[in-house]
């Protein structure tokens, strides 16, 4: 009962007002309901902590000049206040961007907005990958067929809602996007295989999200030895791995142990996948 109070009671920031999440009305004529135009990050948050707050905040900023959103000062006071506002120990923070609010016309040129800023926090509860971390997870691959920029954190995700509710629909739990034959990433994750010990994810590019922890993993995987490799990945070569990981902030690190009907890794959990996901848990508890 009291659990479910407090599930109800996610307090939301909307240009520094406090309101509960659910009580939070916005105008329909914010450019990111009329044209999903906005960007957006999601941390994890570990022991009260935002993890990685640093480099969330600097992609954060890179998506927001690349689309030439202005006038956005420092979130990390006020995320680290929605954090404790909501007393979350483990859980998450949303914060979204939208240009502003102004009647609905395609060009913001000449129009003086001021962007509307967006966060919340919610506790879990229980780990929303603690199952899958646990049993790896089935995925299948997807004609990528998202727009030229998406190394943006745009909001417009219609074409990974597409795909990724392909995947749940066949009863898989992530697609894995293929373009002109090579990988590029999944639906919400980055994509990472391991062949001959030689550990490969896409490079960076247009077409693929910089995620935190494929960089953190990248790092950490490369000082403890590993030889890792940004590099194409083609379909064949993801579908004939040794082991196939994808990571995210939520996620951490998750073995894929069937991509369409091939079995990765004899559908076990892979040591590196296992390794990759230790690493990120340690560092969470250190930040
Ligand atoms: C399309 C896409 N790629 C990659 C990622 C992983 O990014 P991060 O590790 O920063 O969470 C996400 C996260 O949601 C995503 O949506």
């Amino acid at each position: 009962m009291v659990k479910q109070m407090l599930k109800e009671k996610v307090l939301a920031s909307f240009n520094k007002q406090i309101v509960p999440l659910d009580e939070l009305t916005i105008s329909v004529n914010d450019r990111a309901y009329l044209f999903g135009d906005g960007v957006y990050e999601v941390l994890r948050v570990y022991k009260s902590r935002p993890f990685l707050l640093v480099e969330h905040m600097n992609r954060l900023a890179r998506s927001l000049s690349a689309i030439g959103i202005s006038g956005v000062g420092s979130l990390t006071a006020d995320i680290l206040s929605i954090i404790s506002l909501n007393h979350i120990d483990e859980g998450m923070v949303y914060v979204q961007i939208s240009r502003g609010t102004a009647p609905r016309v395609h060009s913001f040129h000449n129009l003086s907005l001021q962007p509307n800023i967006l966060m919340y926090a919610k506790p879990f509860y229980e780990h929303p990958a603690a199952m899958d971390a646990k049993t790896g997870i089935n995925a299948i691959t997807h004609e990528d067929i998202r727009w030229g920029r998406c190394d943006i954190k745009s909001i417009g995700l219609l074409a990974n809602c597409l795909a990724q509710s392909k995947a749940h629909q066949i009863g898989a739990q992530e697609a894995i996007l293929i373009r002109e034959n090579n990988v590029t990433e999944g639906s919400s994750s980055n994509v990472f295989i391991v062949k001959n010990k030689i550990i490969k994810t896409p490079p960076l590019s247009q077409h693929i999200l910089p995620g935190t922890r494929r960089q953190f993993l990248i790092n950490a995987l490369s000082e403890h030895g590993y030889q890792v490799e940004e590099d194409n990945i083609t379909k064949d070569e993801l579908l004939l791995a040794d082991e196939v990981f994808i990571t995210s902030s939520i996620k951490e690190a998750i073995a894929v142990i069937k991509v369409d009907q091939h079995p990765i890794n004899n559908q076990n959990l892979g040591p590196v996948a296992k390794h990759a996901r230790a690493l990120i848990l340690q560092a969470s508890l250190n930040s």
